[in-house]
């Protein structure tokens, strides 16, 4: 298990629960690459690298060894750029004498159990008796230190990776490229998928070929964004929903990344993640060391399913907050859509009291509460109350709120300022902007840079200073433009490259002494909706504002995108009315709640205005969904029916196969329909019961299915709960 090192052969073997890597140190002291896939008994598969017939350049020093090697076709552990490997390279370092010719060779290593966090960056965290790593050092001769860092887990099959360059020669050095994994395979064919959207329509998924040359999906807007997201899988042939290899890549990082496969003339796959070096540059003084953020690389015979469902147990038990996994989260009622700018504190106070009698554990006052906010033109960054709108502050809204039994969250969108605002008439040189240019405007705010530190203690105690005025139990924290004109007024001219990553820095920095200050408080994420929707952030923020479109046959298809790389704890789901406000589509409140179901549950709805009978329908909502939630929120997917035709369907089933939770929606009405699911996941042996005492062997529902023949109308759901009787 773990890591294994075969001296004779300098062969290392990095063994996960269900998959082996493996690699070598070559002539010349090149790490070369030779498998990743499903797990291999044996170590010795050195016979792969061998490439006869191919001229290509190759360095003397390893020619002299073996004149059949060349960077060039060989399979490389971290591609550097300029030394013979004429593809896409993982690392680039200009040197002191202005050139950018860089090589990676091997040194020595070190194993250990256990993996350590990156310094001030969100990571994955494993124990000793969960992880074990290796650091490999590898050397430039110009003196730049590489060490690759690999940890690999024994319950997942999962191996995450990052790169440290240090520089240990005399001069500054510049980084110009630094992923933080990269992987050459020899099968080729593989499809990409990858996550694509914008607003109010995040991460849908694309599957497509891999043609010859270089594919890529990034971002260059200052944050990981609606666009793309970092999250990649590499499909070999054959590979479905529940069957055939899938490899899973995702960045633990959220500002811009790059994802980049290169297929080349030999059919070889090289898959690079990380940083994206489009704008990005470090200065290296001597001794001075630069860490690239993790990425998580999980491995699946049992197809995109199988994958996803190993990354979400991964995140689940590695990378999100224990404290929020446990507890259970407050079902909110969240006024945005409900008021949008248009409230003072008795209409909260009414929304409140009408949604404690509905079982609604929080409301979350989101924008327009501070400064004067009656539209987005004004005062983000003026963190104080509006007592025009709450006459006595918070703290007396606080307390009206608790007294009717609900907590209180507030929206902040602590990154901006309004052009319109104290914050930015006392100090425009806190916004990021380049001196002379335009400065371009989004929704009428700039953005402050987070690189320097002033701003990130304006920030810090800005927020501190509200969160500590009144009970607030919870923050949601928005983002709503990127970065243009990046440059910063404290940075010398030959470390502007470095202002992209800097700001992302900062902002782990702001949040982590936030959440340091105040532990009880949960904070959500969002961005316009989804953006920004990244293992980082989902490190900090253990829910994530999924999308601004509510629409629950368009929700059907974002939280489906999501669900391909993150749990459904992850994902903030609310019920809206209807007419939706996105798309003015009109749908039963059962299917918007059941839909909402599948995620972390609330609303976005002012619940004085529903009728009775919606109201009795809300009641029952709320009281399903606190009676099962636990099933979606530590239960495994399996997404039965994927949202590209008449039909959805998914499920989720607990770990011990004791309950499962099945969702069918109709997305488009058929007439005299016969439709039946197969069910997956379910213990083949167990009888299970349905709501209204059925009785069903698991094996006849995962082969047979569930019977879901009947007219249902446009957007009509079904939910179905099992639970396994007694052995
Ligand atoms: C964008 C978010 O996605 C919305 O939920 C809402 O908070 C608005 N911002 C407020 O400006």
């Amino acid at each position: 298990m773990g890591i294994s090192f075969f001296p004779e052969k300098k062969i290392f073997k990095l063994d996960t629960s269900a998959s082996s890597y493996i690699f070598k140190i070559g002539a010349g002291g090149y790490v070369m690459g030779l498998y990743y896939g499903a797990r291999l008994d044996e170590h010795d598969v050195d016979y792969l690298t061998v490439r006869e017939g191919h001229d290509s350049t190759v360095p003397l020093s390893a020619a002299v060894d073996d004149w059949r090697f060349s960077p060039d076709t060989m399979q490389a552990e971290y591609p550097a750029y300029g030394s013979g490997d004429f593809r896409i390279s993982a690392v680039k370092i200009k040197n002191g004498d202005g050139n950018s010719v860089t090589d990676c060779r091997y040194v020595s290593h070190r194993i250990y159990k256990g993996k350590e966090p990156i310094p001030g960056m969100p990571s994955t965290a494993g124990g000793e008796g969960e992880a074990e790593t290796l650091e490999l050092y590898c050397r430039d001769v110009t003196g730049a230190e590489i060490t690759l860092v690999y940890s690999v887990y024994e319950s997942h099959p999962v191996i995450t990776r990052r790169a440290v360059i240090k520089n240990g020669g005399e001069a500054p050095i510049y980084v110009e490229r630094a992923y933080s994994a990269a992987v050459d395979f020899t099968h080729p064919e593989f499809r990409l998928l990858h996550l694509w959207g914008c607003w109010g329509r995040e991460r849908a998924v694309e599957r497509r070929d891999l043609g010859h040359g270089i594919t890529t999906v990034s971002s260059g807007r200052g944050a990981s964004g609606h666009y793309h997201n970092p999250f990649a899988a590499l499909l070999a042939p054959g590979c479905t929903e529940e069957s055939g290899e899938a490899y899973g890549f995702n960045l633990v990082y959220s500002g811009n990344f790059s994802i980049d496969a290169e297929v080349d003339a030999f059919g070889l796959t090289r898959i690079l993640v990380g940083i994206n070096p489009e704008g990005f540059s470090w200065k290296l003084e001597p001794g001075e060391d630069f860490c690239t953020p993790e990425a998580v690389m999980v491995y699946s015979d049992r197809g995109e399913g199988g994958m996803s469902r190993a990354l979400h147990r991964f995140y689940r038990e590695h990378l999100l907050s224990e404290k929020w996994l446990k507890a259970p989260r407050p079902v909110v009622v969240n006024n945005w859509e409900a008021t949008y700018f248009g409230f003072d504190t008795e209409k909260l106070v009414s929304i409140a009291r009408s949604a404690a009698e509905l079982g609604i554990d929080m409301l979350v006052v989101d924008d327009g509460w501070f400064g004067r906010r009656n539209d987005d033109t004004s005062s983000l960054g003026d963190w104080v109350a509006n007592e025009e709108k709450l006459p006595g502050g918070l703290s007396l809204l606080a307390e009206r709120v608790n007294a009717l039994g609900l907590g209180l969250g507030l929206w902040f969108e602590p990154e901006m300022a309004s052009r319109d605002s104290d914050l930015y008439r006392a100090h425009p040189e806190w916004c990021i902007r380049t001196e002379g240019r335009d400065m371009s405007i989004a929704r009428h705010q700039y953005i402050l840079d987070l690189s320097r530190e002033d701003v990130r203690d304006y920030i810090v105690d800005s927020l501190s200073s509200v969160l500590s005025s009144a009970n607030i139990e919870y923050v949601k924290w928005d983002f709503n433009r990127n970065l243009t004109e990046y440059s910063s007024s404290l940075l010398p001219s030959d470390r502007q490259g470095e202002v992209f990553h800097r700001y992302v820095l900062g902002l782990y920095e702001v949040i982590e002494r936030l959440q340091k200050a105040f532990p009880d408080v949960l904070f959500e994420g969002c961005a316009s909706g989804g953006g920004r929707y990244d293992p980082a952030m989902l490190h900090y923020f253990p829910q994530y504002w999924t999308s601004d479109d509510t629409d629950p046959l368009e929700r059907i298809k974002i939280q489906y995108g999501t669900s391909i790389a993150y749990p459904a704890c992850t994902m903030s789901c609310h019920v809206s009315a209807s007419p939706n406000h996105q798309t003015g589509r009109r749908t039963p409140l059962r299917t918007r709640g059941d839909v909402a179901a599948a995620g972390v549950f609330g609303y976005e709805l002012d619940p004085t205005a529903l009728s009775d009978r919606e109201r009795e329908e809300v009641r029952r909502q709320i009281a399903e969904y606190k009676a099962h939630r636990r099933i979606v929120m530590e239960g495994d997917l399996y997404r039965l029916v994927p949202p590209e035709g008449n039909v959805a369907a998914w499920m989720y089933v607990t770990p011990d196969l004791e309950e499962a939770l099945f969702t069918y929606v109709r997305m488009r009405t058929m007439i005299a329909p016969v439709s039946f699911v197969r069910l997956a996941g379910l213990d083949p042996d167990r009888t299970y019961t349905d709501g209204d005492g059925r009785r069903y062997l698991g094996s006849t529902l995962m082969r047979a299915g569930l019977n879901l023949t009947g007219s249902r109308r446009d957007g009509e759901s079904v939910t179905v709960y099992l639970k396994a009787e007694p052995q």
